[in-house]
């Protein structure tokens, strides 16, 4: 598939290119980046080049992963997949630069990206999922206002940064559903 791009109110979206490595690397160097999502941990340079060329490239062309960089003002400010895709679905996985998180704008491009993930002439998706470690109220938060449902606590499911294992949290969204948000019960209502 030819990378596809996306715009909203205040973001374009587009999938990342060697030109945003430098970007990449700092934004992955937050202490929350790391210790909730899957980057290498420490992160280097070459992970952001290998990101770009070995993993978003890639899989954009096989049409196993969408991913794209958010851009405020040209700026690179976060980055949203769509992930896994395969026989009918596919996985929503996010990271936001610390500068620019709780103003709704990952919000606001997720909406976008599973817009696509959902359309006859995007992914064609029937299903989108979303999981993370045990206690990301903050991912958590963003799936919810998405419309996801929870979908429960799956015991010692992942495995944190530190080795251990923790509790994944896990939940969905349908191309049928009512995107209105709904209670999760590991969120305050
Ligand atoms: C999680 C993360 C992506 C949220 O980004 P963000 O830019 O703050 O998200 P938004 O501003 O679009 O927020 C969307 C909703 O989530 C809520 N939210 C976001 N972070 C929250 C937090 N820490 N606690 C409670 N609610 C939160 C917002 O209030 C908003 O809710 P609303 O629509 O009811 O107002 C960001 O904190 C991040 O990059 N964290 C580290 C990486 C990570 O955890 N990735 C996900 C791995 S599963």
């Amino acid at each position: 598939m030819i990378p596809v791009n996306l715009s909203t109110a205040r973001l374009e979206l587009s999938a990342p290119t060697s030109a945003d490595v430098d970007a990449i690397f700092e934004i992955c160097q937050d202490p929350d980046v790391q210790r909730w999502t899957t980057v290498p941990s420490p992160y280097r340079r070459e992970h952001a080049i290998g990101f770009v060329e070995r993993v978003v490239a890639p899989r954009w062309e096989d049409g196993t992963e969408a991913t794209w960089a958010l851009r405020l003002d040209d700026e690179l400010i976060g980055m949203i997949s769509l992930l896994a895709v395969e026989d009918g679905k596919g996985e929503l996985g996010y990271w936001m630069s610390p500068r620019f998180r709780r103003q709704g704008l990952l919000h606001e491009a997720c909406r976008a990206a599973i817009d696509f993930g959902f359309a006859s002439d995007g992914l064609g998706l029937q299903r989108i999922g979303w999981r993370a470690l045990g206690g990301n109220v903050g991912s958590a938060s963003v799936a919810r206002s998405l419309g996801f449902r929870f979908e429960g606590a799956v015991r010692l499911g992942a495995r944190a940064k530190d080795g251990t294992r923790v509790d994944e949290w896990i939940a969905g969204i349908l191309s049928t559903d009512d995107r209105t948000p709904v209670v999760w019960q590991v969120l305050p209502s």
